[in-house]
């Protein structure tokens, strides 16, 4: 089994994608390769996500998929693993292992016995304490990482199923913190993104967020530091004061509005109003001039009248998102708003995302064609091929994409650039030329 090959896949949200990470270096530690095909795995390990109906409908389709590698062993872990539980034997009759959100380290031992006996296992288990640490980082690694902070959450918003999934918010100590970023930092990471379903309830003793924040910023040589998600009733200006005194605080922020009608956000318990919202962007932006603002957007929630929905188009047009994520109204059997009628018919929930999409195209070339001609800096991630000519890629400090020519670069350096023009959402940019 030891030095077995482990392809891994992940669905879902950010903190999915660092949960997986946590996951390799646990198999690392074991002894476990990892390889990047299925072809090439003895073990197979796909990470999933339930936030919304289709979500699963795509991991069960991927996992009926992978069913045809039959000498790799099938786990599936992850917020579906822990909603469906032993459910997806029978709807994935090849899976070997079911593995609950909180139960990763103990996987090792799980897929030994599992090949040992052939039965299939699930782990289902749920521990409110569980924080998950990297178990070692490479000596190389990439220039950007996430690194998660807290796990759970306890807002329960009405349509959400998080918080029975993932528990209670539990937050790392911040020397763990501190220390992981050290560590990610030597090994070349130039940009790490703390991770937590609201960052904003992150406490440890003492610490609260913003002073996890200026902790990171003291006590480590990152270069730029980012978060998500923000939960707009719990911001303070503080935040702002630190990205606007420190310029490696990112001054972007993901800040999830989900509805712009009252009525609608009291019904999905998000405890604010959407005056509050547009308010507190506004305040931001007098602290943090230019700060980019992202966003997520349910339509179609249950009772959401056609005028309610046009209220949502309207702070759309109000606020200037840099870029939005919308999504259709899903039930997930369980939370509070299941229990509400979902009487947005499928045809409509399809009209009001297509109206929805079509604002936030139009907005967010207003708001990025307001910087071209404006000078900025990129952190280069990789290269790629438009047509004939070959770019380096790179975010912004605002977190926004720019293609720039150039041979003498690396991945991880940052680099000057004149915003030149816009492909799609896309900037072109050049290297100033300085005298
Ligand atoms: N239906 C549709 N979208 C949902 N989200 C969360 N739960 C649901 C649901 N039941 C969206 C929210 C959240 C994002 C991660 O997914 O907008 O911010
Ligand atoms: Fe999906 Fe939510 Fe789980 Fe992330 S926490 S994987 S978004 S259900």
């Amino acid at each position: 089994m030891k030095s077995s090959g482990v392809y891994y896949e992940s669905f879902g949200c950010q903190m999915n994608a660092f949960d997986t990470e946590v996951i390799a270096s646990i198999m690392a530690e074991e002894g476990y390769r990892e390889v990047s095909s299925p072809d090439e795995a003895d073990i197979i390990i796909v990470n999933t996500c339930s936030v919304r109906e289709h979500a699963e409908r795509r991991a069960l389709g991927r996992l009926n998929d992978l069913s045809r590698h039959r000498d790799a062993l099938l786990v599936v872990c992850g917020c579906m693993a822990q909603r469906m539980g032993k459910r997806l034997f029978e709807l994935v009759p090849s899976l070997a292992i079911v593995a609950g959100t909180d139960t990763y380290d103990r996987l090792p031992k799980i897929l030994a016995a599992a090949r040992e006996s052939g039965e299939q296992i699930a782990l289902l288990d749920r521990d409110d304490t569980v924080t998950y640490a990297m178990r070692r980082i490479e000596h190389t690694g990439p220039c950007s990482r996430y690194l998660s902070i807290t796990r759970g959450c306890a807002n329960y918003c009405t349509y959400c199923i998080v918080p029975y999934l993932r528990g209670e918010v539990r937050s790392k100590d911040p020397s763990n913190v501190v220390a992981t970023v050290q560590k990610m930092t030597a090994s070349g990471t130039r940009e790490v993104t703390l991770l937590g379903q609201n960052v904003m309830a992150y406490r440890f003793g003492d610490t609260d967020f913003p002073s996890l924040l200026g902790r990171v910023l003291n006590e480590t040589g990152i270069l730029r530091l980012r978060f998500l998600t923000s939960h707009p009733r719990d911001l303070t200006d503080r935040i702002f004061h630190l990205m606007a005194d420190d310029e490696r605080l990112c001054p972007h922020i993901h800040l999830p509005v989900q509805a712009g009608s009252n009525r609608i956000l009291g019904l999905m318990g998000r405890g604010y109003s959407r005056e509050h919202y547009i308010d507190i962007v506004a305040r931001a932006r007098e602290i943090v001039p230019g700060l980019a603002v992202t966003t997520d957007i349910i339509v179609g929630f249950p009772t959401e009248t056609d005028a309610e929905f046009r209220e949502t188009i309207d702070l759309v047009e109000r606020v200037g998102f840099d870029a939005a994520f919308t999504f259709k109204y899903s039930p997930r059997e369980g939370t509070a708003a299941a229990g509400m009628k979902d009487d947005v018919g499928p045809e409509e929930k399809r009209r009001r995302l297509r109206i929805l999409n079509e604002t936030i195209e139009n907005a967010r070339r207003d708001t990025l064609s307001e910087q071209l001609g404006t000078e900025t800096e990129i952190l280069l991630d990789g290269r790629v091929q438009k047509g004939e000519y070959e770019f380096w890629k790179g975010r912004t400090p605002h977190f926004r994409n720019v293609l720039v020519n150039g041979k003498r670069h690396e991945v991880g350096d940052i680099v000057p650039v004149r915003l030149k023009s816009m492909l799609n959402f896309t900037f072109i940019g050049e290297e100033p030329i300085r005298r």
